[in-house]
């Protein structure tokens, strides 16, 4: 004989007479209900919609000894459940489940963690037609880069909600919490369907094939500085400016069988800018390689030389991004007769590699990732 926890009982004691089961907070087991894919409540309202956070880590999770301090915290110190508990509100929104991804400040989010999160999204959110959307919280450093990752292949239409922190849990003011309850909001929200992937901070909801981080510090920092916010929240209710829509130039692309993301480098361009570094990363194994150019998409003569040879000689595929903070790289700026140079458009750097990455995964050649860039370009 075992014992069943008492939360267990209490579930087959009244998952037939009653569509609520709250957390009963003297059991040390603080799930009530489980459902057919592992995924575990604290709280089940079988009128609320339901929601999985997926939790990766970074400040919103973080803890600091001091009230004052908003950094030398330790990232990732805090785990999921702490986070739905620091903010009970969220059950008054959406039932949540929680998946401890990882548990790593976001500059140690590798392409590996992405592909596996991208499919558990894809499993238990968007073939789950109880489940209304997900939640992933997110060191801010990368944060835009693992949000474009996830509007490119989870493409279900329902949502999926990028949160973060730039102050740490135990700072006053912290920004996490209702960071946290405005996300779950948003994912949980019918009004947010077919909008892709969004990041939701700061009372703003952004698209996250536009938003960049623009600031390195303070809470407004996240932003799509030509192309606006999707919509604000007050008192916690998401205002969309516009119905759906789907970025021009945005493609899906489904990353259920890709096991790996091949290696792509940043190169950043400057005065009195030489040809190794392009060399060099040829050497060490990168597939791709993005340019952040100066303006649209410069480089120096002899890099541009180069490029032409890795591009011809070596057939790797070079995407020509800006190391400004908005504006284009038109086809018209880097085009030339000798090479087939690819133009980022708008898309930034960051961006421009993951989408380079996700090309380069499913095996496609150097005319279709030019294609497969050209609707974010103009001319
Ligand atoms: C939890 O324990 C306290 C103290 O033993 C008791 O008063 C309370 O009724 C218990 N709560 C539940 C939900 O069982
Ligand atoms: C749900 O809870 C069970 C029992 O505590 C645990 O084994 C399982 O890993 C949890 N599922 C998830 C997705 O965390
Ligand atoms: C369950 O959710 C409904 C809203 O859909 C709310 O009115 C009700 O109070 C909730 N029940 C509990 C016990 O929280
Ligand atoms: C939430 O999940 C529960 C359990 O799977 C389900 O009974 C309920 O219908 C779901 N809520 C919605 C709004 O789909
Ligand atoms: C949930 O909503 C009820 C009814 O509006 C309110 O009384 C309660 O304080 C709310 N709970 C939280 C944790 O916000
Ligand atoms: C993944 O591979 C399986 C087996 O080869 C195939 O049936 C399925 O269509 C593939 N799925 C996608 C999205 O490519
Ligand atoms: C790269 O730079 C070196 C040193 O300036 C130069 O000798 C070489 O010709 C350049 N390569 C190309 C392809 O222009
Ligand atoms: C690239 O792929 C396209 C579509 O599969 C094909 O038509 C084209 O011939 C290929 N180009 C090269 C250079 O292999």
């Amino acid at each position: 004989m075992f014992s069943l926890p008492a939360s267990l009982l209490a579930l087959a004691a009244v998952s037939h007479a009653s569509p609520i089961l709250v957390r009963d907070t003297n059991d040390t087991n603080p799930f009530v209900f489980t459902n057919y894919n592992g995924l575990n409540f604290t709280q089940m309202n079988t009128t609320l919609s339901n929601v999985t956070i997926f939790a990766t880590g970074g400040t919103i999770a973080g803890s600091s000894g001091s009230a004052l301090a908003t950094t030398g915290y330790t990232a990732g110190a805090v785990g999921i459940l702490t986070l739905i508990d620091a903010v009970p509100e969220i059950l008054n929104v959406s039932n949540v489940a929680g998946v401890q991804v990882s548990n790593v400040g976001s500059e140690d989010v590798t392409s590996t963690l992405l592909l596996s999160m991208s499919k558990q999204i894809n499993t238990f959110v968007c073939e789950d037609l109880t489940m209304a959307g997900a939640v992933v919280t997110h060191g801010t450093d990368v944060l835009e880069e693992t949000a474009f990752f996830l509007d490119a292949t989870v493409n279900c239409g329902k949502p999926v909600v990028v949160v973060g922190a730039m102050r740490p849990s135990t700072a006053i003011s912290a920004d996490g919490p209702y960071n946290l309850l405005e996300a779950v909001t948003v994912a949980a929200s019918p009004l947010s369907r077919d909008r892709g992937s969004m990041v939701v901070m700061n009372d703003r909801i952004v698209s996250s094939y536009y938003v960049t981080k623009t600031n390195a510090n303070t809470m407004d920092t996240f932003k799509a500085p030509e192309m606006g916010n999707l919509g604000e929240m007050i008192s916690d209710t998401p205002y969309f400016f516009y119905p759906p829509v789907k970025p021009t130039g945005k493609r899906a692309y489904s990353i259920m069988n890709i096991t790996s993301i091949p290696r792509v480098d940043i190169l950043f361009a400057y005065e009195d800018m030489s040809n190794d570094t392009l060399y060099n990363a040829v050497a060490s194994g990168a597939k791709g390689i993005v340019i952040a150019g100066a303006g649209a998409g410069g480089v120096s003569t002899s890099f541009n030389y180069a490029m032409e040879d890795v591009i011809n000689n070596h057939g790797i595929p070079i995407v020509q991004s800006t190391r400004a903070m908005s504006g284009e790289v038109p086809i018209s700026d880097v085009s030339s007769d000798t090479a087939l140079h690819i133009a980022s458009g708008y898309l930034n750097p960051m961006k421009s590699r993951i989408l380079l990455g996700l090309l380069l995964a499913h095996n496609k050649n150097m005319t279709e990732i030019a294609d497969a860039f050209l609707g974010s370009t103009d001319d």
